[in-house]
């Protein structure tokens, strides 16, 4: 059965996107089982870095196909929604010329930016109080619906939450079997890390008593707190860097048993790959920081294998 995962942090720019995808490709690789990967952020970095700009635009503005906005606006419509018309095959990059055939996409869409309070100000009127909780879980289930259609085909979905807590990634994290935290291993960064999963506790407790107090046909199912995975790591002579370090390490014995042991380093082997729309597995098309890549990708490749063992 396929397992659900949502990469979860309100910090923007920690490499929740980055990660999704390369996450993605080496789940893909490891197992070779299908894997999908979801775009939840209207930001759209996700499929920017999958597709390409010029591509994704060509997909989606003038050929049409579905994005996540298809899956909201439905629901606002009251219209059901056909799983497999929103999972796209062969969209994400594998080289200049040719896309991996076990990774499917889901799309996020630039509108999606206006779906929060969309979905915030619906509230569907209900004979009483239960009703109205009920229509509640249902907003949060938009895209547990739409996943539950489709995960049984995957081995791993992964789902790039945008930078915050909002509705739509409320509906993430509703559909997941585990939350992952990224983190930069810096001060500032790893001070919310606490924060989050407070909340994300909360959330579990909050989604639990509205499914018992209106009676939900099915029963809420917890989402795990799956661990902290530190990227963008400074390494000096192979090990983290003095500061990071001690940032990595205060994180661990705060979080017992929930942060990864497997690291990303810092380095311009992600940033070149991602100006031309590849992951770092791909660094032989590169046209310079190749080496670079091609270590991140060994380490990518060591932080899959743990995720393997930790997300079961
Ligand atoms: N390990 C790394 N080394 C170097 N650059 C990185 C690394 N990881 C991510 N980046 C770069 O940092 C930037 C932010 O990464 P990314 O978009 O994945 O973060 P994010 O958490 O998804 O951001 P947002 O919160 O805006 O969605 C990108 O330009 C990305 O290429
Ligand atoms: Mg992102």
């Amino acid at each position: 059965m396929g397992k659900v995962i949502s990469l979860i942090n309100w910090k923007g720019g920690v490499g929740k996107s980055t990660l999704t995808l390369h996450l993605g490709v080496g789940l893909q690789k490891n197992t070779n089982k299908r894997v999908l990967i979801v775009d939840l952020d209207p930001q759209c970095n996700l499929s920017f870095l999958a597709l390409g700009v010029e591509s994704y635009f060509e997909s989606v503005y003038e050929s049409d196909i579905a994005t996540l906005k298809d899956v909201f606006d439905n629901y606002f419509n009251e219209k059901d929604i056909d799983g497999s018309s929103i999972v796209h095959e062969k969209l994400v990059n594998d080289s200049p010329s040719s896309v991996f055939d076990k990774i499917d996409m889901i799309l996020s869409h630039q509108d999606l930016v206006l779906m929060d309070l969309k979905l915030a100000r619906s509230q569907r009127e209900g004979k009483d109080h239960k009703e109205v909780t009920r229509n509640e879980i249902e907003k949060l289930s938009i895209l547990k619906t739409l996943l539950d259609q489709v995960k049984d085909d995957y081995e791993y979905v992964l789902l790039d939450c945008p930078p915050n807590v909002n509705t739509v990634t409320q509906n993430a994290f509703y559909a997941s079997d585990y939350f992952v935290v990224p983190v930069k291993p810096d001060f500032l960064s790893t001070t919310g890390i606490s924060l989050i999963v407070n909340y994300m506790d909360r959330f579990n407790a909050d989604f639990e008593s509205m499914h018992n107090y209106a009676e939900f046909p099915t029963p809420y199912i917890h989402t795990e707190f799956g661990g902290i995975i530190f990227n963008m790591v400074d390494e000096y002579k192979g090990e983290p860097k003095a500061t990071h370090l001690e940032t990595m390490q205060t994180v661990t014995t705060q979080h017992a048993g929930k942060t990864f042991d497997k690291y990303i380093t810092n380095g311009d082997g992600i940033a070149v790959a991602a100006s031309v729309n590849l992951p770092v597995y791909s660094f032989n098309y590169l046209s310079r920081s190749r080496d670079n890549a091609a270590k991140q990708s060994i380490y990518f490749n060591e932080l899959t294998e743990e995720f393997i063992e930790r997300i079961v």
